[in-house]
This record gives structure tokens, sequence and C-alpha cells, in this order.
């Protein structure tokens, strides 16, 4: 509580005395990973000393004052990811989660039910309510633009990913595909070969045509949500294609240390790393006393809170464990089921404290699923990992961390314990992934504010200067193809037509008139 109560101090002074404002943050996806990502946001902005109001399907537990949560758990049912994100499914290739229409249908249906939830619509229709800006998580759809319409305040948008050519189409424009590798469809990194090049190219046109697709489909809930709402506020809603482009800023959960060193525009704000505790909490005493004696090393294993690692093939398990087994190093394995004839350096945690794991000393290697948030605790403390990646942006994150050199990549398939042998063999065998990754773990801590003053700074800045228009990106307001200088191009072409017209007409003029001469000499 003290703790708590200085930390509050501190940023108030930094920050220069305010006023609190109130803030409605909407996180509605139902995932651990998304609710981790929130409640660390909403966090943050309590410690600031402001009111937040939180929509999310995971209500944090601790009750506080200034905190009030709108439950939309009924979300679960729009998304269920325990039967989407089956181990045994994925490995037969029976669900495809880089699909982009299964994508944008799961994504759609989860705002949609969102912002006509019956809590939702209460707080939209109540005319007491003023917000100072609206935070809302972009994940697929815009449909949250409506928010911050109805209580005409600014919108600041949260990518829970590095900057993509969808979200930053928002404020800005796309980056250029023929050096950007796509968020999730991609498998290749740049720089890139002309078949990759082209491939990109090609993502780039599927994601713009699938999202111009559902445009009328949008647009109608759009209205079914907010219009009256707004109209009780005696304004009129313009339309969601216009709305959606009215972001005042975005925050990204991003860093440059661990994706590419993509142009961002000035709105854009990365604060990647924002949800670890800056201070690492103590490990329980018995797996404390485990890493401490573990003097060979500690192995995690963790396949993040999505996946069900008990739903994994009998076989994969056992082969696994069997070669955890021979291994030197201790291995504390997050799994969520008893195993029979575990060996005797392998630990298995139904609950695994990850930061704190990652924090202690002893901690040689995380083989992970690559979540962008285990990635980013990876670099953090500065452990190299093995990623055997499953789903949505978990290729790139891998891809990318193996292109850093501070990782190996192990696909999951019924060879996955002889690869995983030989992925561990290579990365003790030599020191440069532990060393590369320190240097990454450098850069990645070597900032001039920490990310969750980032957040505050910025907030602040959004509401004082009234949704700062200053940082507007003047991208927006240009069509494509006058980026692509299209007009230009269509007038050099017809201007040489009509050179090549005159010249001929020209040309057969004297041809007549030479003959005419030639006929009366
Ligand atoms: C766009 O955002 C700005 C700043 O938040 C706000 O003042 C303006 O009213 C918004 N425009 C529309 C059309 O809602």
């Amino acid at each position: 509580m003290l703790i708590k109560i200085i930390n509050f101090v501190i940023i108030q002074w930094m920050f220069g005395y305010c006023q609190p404002y109130k803030l409605l943050v909407v996180f509605p996806i139902p995932g651990k990973s998304h609710s981790i990502l929130g409640h660390a946001f909403v966090k943050h902005l309590l410690n600031a000393g402001h009111e937040v109001t939180y929509i999310t399907p995971i209500p944090i537990k601790d009750v506080e004052p200034r905190l009030r949560q709108i439950n939309v758990e009924s979300n679960y049912n729009r998304f269920p990811s325990d039967d989407v994100l089956d181990i045994q499914k994925l490995i037969d290739k029976e669900v495809d989660l880089k699909d982009m229409p299964t994508v944008f249908t799961l994504m759609y249906d989860v705002a949609n039910a969102t912002i006509l939830h019956e809590d939702v619509q209460k707080l939209l229709h109540s005319a007491s309510e003023e917000f100072d800006a609206v935070i809302a998580e972009w994940m697929y759809s815009e449909l949250y633009s409506g928010f911050a319409a109805v209580f005409n305040c600014p919108l600041i948008w949260f990518l829970s990913v590095s900057p993509h050519n969808m979200a930053l189409s928002l404020i800005d424009k796309e980056p250029n595909p023929a050096y950007t590798a796509d968020h999730i469809m991609s498998n290749s990194i740049p720089p890139f070969t002309f078949w990759e090049r082209v491939g990109e190219l090609w993502i780039l046109f599927r994601w713009k045509f699938y999202r111009w697709s559902v445009n009328d489909r949008d647009s109608k809930s759009f209205d079914e949500a907010f219009k009256s709402a707004v109209m009780e506020r005696s304004r009129i809603l313009l339309p969601l294609d216009e709305l959606k482009y009215n972001g005042s800023l975005m925050f990204g959960n991003s860093h440059v240390s661990l994706g590419d060193a993509v142009v961002i525009p000035r709105n854009f704000i990365e604060i990647g790393g924002y949800h670890i505790n800056s201070t690492v909490k103590p490990l329980p005493n018995d797996l404390k006393i485990i890493m401490d004696r573990a003097t060979q090393g500690v192995i995690f294993f963790s396949m993040g809170s999505m996946l069900k690692s008990s739903k994994m093939p009998e076989q994969i398990k056992s082969g696994i464990l069997q070669m955890f087994g021979q291994l030197k190093q201790t291995v504390i394995w997050k799994f969520e089921e008893e195993l029979p004839n575990l060996p005797k350096n392998v630990y298995i945690l139904s609950w695994a404290p990850q930061q704190s794991i990652l924090a202690h000393p002893n901690c040689v290697l995380f083989i992970t699923h690559g979540g962008l948030l285990s990635t980013t605790e990876a670099l953090h403390f500065g452990v190299p990992i093995i990623g055997i990646p499953m789903f949505a942006d978990q290729f790139t994150n891998v891809n990318r961390a193996v292109a850093k050199g501070f990782a190996k990549r192990v696909d999951l398939n019924y060879g996955t314990p002889e690869n995983l042998k030989m992925a561990i063999d290579e990365i003790f065998s030599t020191p440069k992934y532990r060393e590369r990754v320190k240097e990454l773990s450098f850069i990645y801590n070597d900032r001039a504010l920490s990310p969750g003053s980032e957040i505050i700074r910025w907030v602040h800045h959004v509401i004082k200067t009234k949704g700062s228009p200053h940082l507007r990106s003047p991208a927006l307001l240009v069509p494509l193809y006058q980026k692509l200088y299209l007009d230009l191009i269509f007038l050099i072409i017809i201007s040489v037509l009509i050179l090549i017209v005159v010249i001929k007409i020209f040309v057969n003029k004297r041809h007549i008139v030479v003959d005419i001469s030639k006929k009366f000499s």
C-alpha cells in the first residue's frame, strides 16, 4: 500500500498534478493474454489517479473505488477458445487460424456482441455518463470507434501485436509490403526474394479485399449499436467509414528490439513490456528451492494459457517427457495434469509464475509457443527461447526471434521430441544465443521512459490537446491513386500520346505541302 502511495505521488509529481480523468477502457477479447494486457493497462491508469470504466470478459478481482467494470464474459460464447485452440486439431490442420475470413468473422462476432451487450447499451444510453477519452483494443474490427462518437471524446486505439498494415492504415498508411512481413500470414522475413515480395503484396490485397467486403455488415452493426445513443445527445452519428479514421493515437504492444524497424507515424507509441511488473514478485518457496539448487540451469517450458497442453497427443507428450529426462538441466513444465513416471529432473506445475521464473538467474532456456507476451518477457529478462508456434502471430514472432539470433524454431508434430532435443543441444553448444539475447535485452531496456509511464504521458497529452490533431498524419487525407502518383502517370501517358498524334499530323501536312510544291515546280 505504502509503495502504491509513493508511486502515485511520484507519478503525479513527474507529470505535473492534473485532475483525475474519466476513462473508458474497452478490451473485450475473451482470452487470457488479452486480459493480461487490459488489466495491466487499467492498473497503470488507476495508479496515476484516474477513474476507469473497464469493459472486459474477465473482471479484475481486487476491488478499487476508482474502477467500475462491465462484465462481458458472454463473449466466451462467441469465441469458444477451448474448442478452437485444440492442440490436436491444430496439429491435424483441422482448424486454421491463419484463414482471413475466419479471423474477421470471429472478431466481428465478439465486437458486435460487446457493443450490443445489455450493460454496455445501458452505459451508452445513460445521459449523465461522460468520458475524457476512450481506449479500445483494435482486433480486426473498428466498431469501438462508436464509443468516442457517443461520448464526444478522443479515441485511442490499442494494438496487441506489433504495428502492421491494417492497424497503421487507420492512422497513417500501410507500410510498403516490399520490405514488411505480414503480421500473421507471412512465413518470411525481409529482405525478400522476388516471389516473397510478390507474396506480401498479394497478402495485402487480400486483407484489403476482405475488409472492404465486410464494410456493409459492419456499418449496419455500428448504426444499430450507436445511432440512438448519439441522437439522444442531440448529435448525429457520422458513418463508420469516417469515424474509424479519427483515432488520436495508437498504442502498440511492441518494441523495436522484438520486431522490425517498421516506419511508424508520430501518433503510434510503442509500449511493449508495460504488462511486466516493475518489481519481480518473489517465487513461492518450494519453487525457489528447486531453482536455486539447479546448478546446471533451468529450462522452463510453457505453451501459454490458451492451449491446454493436456490435449497434446499422448505420443508427443511421453516423447517429450522421456527426452527431458535425459537432460542434465532441471526442467519446469507448466502443464495442467499430473504425469506418471516423472523423471527426477522434471517438475510439473499447473500454474507457473512465468515472470518470476524467467527472472531467476538460473533460468537458461524458455520453450514457448511464441506468443508476444512470452517473447517480450524473454527479452526483458534476457533468456533465449525455443519457439513452438501454434496460431495467429506466433509464427511471425518466432521467425523474427530466429532471425534476430536469440531463438530456434521447432514445429509441433509427431517429430517434435526429437527436433526439440536437437534444438536444445544447439542452444547449449554455443554461447551465441545467450550473448545475443543479452544484447537485445539491453536494447529493449534502454528507454527514456518506462512503458507504463509512456501510457500515462500520452493519455494526458491526447486529452490536454483535445485529441492531438497536430499528430495526425497527412497521409490519411490522400487517396491511394495520389500516393502512387497514378494521376501524374496518366497525365504523362496522355501527353505523350497527344504529342505523337500532333507530330504525325504535322509530318503528314509537310508531306502534302512538299507533294503540292513538287507538282507545281
Ligand atoms: C475526431 O476527433 C477529434 C479529436 O478527438 C474530435 O474533436 C472530433 O469531433 C472527431 N470528429 C468526428 C467527426 O467525430
